[in-house]
């Protein structure tokens, strides 16, 4: 087949993103590979999802999901036109692109960072610059605004590194940027603050959430995107007619409405980021002091390669994940939070591995 002459250039050339393993239902081990909640959600949640089941899903959803944008604004103190709901924050990052990048024109982001940023890119035909973060893990805000880009990604809390610049920065840089900023706050349930206060003054800035890890939902996918609401208003022209179901959206709208019954998992799992970060310290790992519900441990020096330790520990049935593409962080293993009993297998895996690579050398 000549595929080659039918699909687009920008697609050939680029890799795809490669999200992380999802073992098939049922097998025993122990996922700390894509920073889901350890915890399942609450019963509300789950009932609101079951009662939405029934002869009522031949109808379409709500095309814009105005009850999940209505129960986000009673959750979190905004007008529902500053709104807009995905299928996952992933999709709300490609409206993005499609809404502000044309062909040729730049996107910026500080690196390391979420990775399906530049695969995004790619599929927009757009132009993607890595900036390095700068002295101490800082937002690099003239090198960022230098590159000119239409559309700036900051993630906060970043992944994988899991630190949180400060929000002074955040501004700065909504205030130097040519163009857009996205602040990508998927994680920013465990960090101490949060941007959305940003908002009032920078009418460039957009904040994406996500159900997926804070609210225990991956499954569902929803996010949602703040904003002012004129640039709402052009979301929903890029948005698929309906892209959040009806399932999705009415136990988004049960989460919404029951936030406090996650604080008791989100509490726990910050508890073990920071009971996790000091044992694997105590063992040689560089750990970088995180605001996520995952932690980037650098591998304890002469201790092998990162790909040594995915092998060993997925052996142990323990799936971690790590970015080998990447030489800055071959040898560094990205961690998510699981419950105490996750964590304490992982410790004991650890001292196993590092008692056999000592018995060997
Ligand atoms: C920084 C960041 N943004 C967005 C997402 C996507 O989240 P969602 O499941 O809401 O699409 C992830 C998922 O891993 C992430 O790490």
């Amino acid at each position: 087949m000549e595929i080659h002459r039918w699909v687009r250039r920008e697609i050939l050339e680029m890799a795809g993103y490669q999200p992380g393993e999802q073992p098939a239902d049922g097998r025993p081990l122990i996922k700390l590979n894509t920073n889901e909640n350890p915890s399942g959600p609450p019963a509300a949640v789950i009932e609101a999802i079951t009662a939405a089941t029934g002869a009522a899903l031949r109808l379409y959803p709500e095309p814009s999901s105005r009850p999940v944008r209505e129960a986000a604004a009673r959750a979190y103190g905004v007008e529902p036109d500053q709104v807009v709901v995905g299928n996952g924050s992933d999709d709300l990052l490609t409206m993005t692109l499609r809404l502000f990048v044309g062909p040729g024109e730049v996107v910026a982001a500080p690196d390391p960072t979420y990775t399906l940023y530049a695969p995004l890119t790619s599929l927009q035909g757009g132009s993607y610059r890595a900036v390095p973060w700068g002295e101490r893990l800082a937002t690099p805000v003239d090198a960022l605004a230098a590159t000119g880009a239409k559309l700036i990604f900051l993630t906060r809390p970043n992944a994988p590194t899991g630190h949180a610049v400060p929000l002074a920065e955040v501004a700065a840089l909504c205030r130097a940027a040519p163009g857009v900023v996205l602040l990508d706050e998927a994680y920013v349930d465990f960090c101490h603050d949060h941007g959305l206060g940003l908002l009032a003054d920078h009418p460039n800035l957009i904040i994406t959430r996500s159900f997926s890890k804070s609210l225990a939902l991956a499954g569902l996918r929803v996010g949602l995107a703040f904003m002012a609401p004129e640039l709402a208003r052009e979301y929903h022209k890029v948005r698929d007619s309906y892209n959040v179901n009806r399932l999705s959206q009415a136990g988004a709208v049960a989460a919404l409405d029951n936030l406090p019954a996650f604080a008791p998992t989100i509490a726990r799992i910050r508890t073990e980021r920071d009971r996790l970060t000091q044992a694997l310290r105590n063992r040689g790992f560089t750990i970088t002091p995180s605001q996520a519900n995952f932690l980037l441990a650098a591998i304890p020096p002469a201790s092998g390669t990162g790909a040594d330790w995915v092998r060993d520990l997925r052996q142990a049935g323990i799936l971690v994940r790590h970015f080998g593409a990447d030489p800055a962080l071959a040898d560094a293993l990205r961690i998510t939070i699981g419950t105490p009993e996750e964590m304490q297998a992982l410790v004991t895996a650890v001292d196993a591995i590092l008692a056999n690579k000592s018995r060997l050398s």
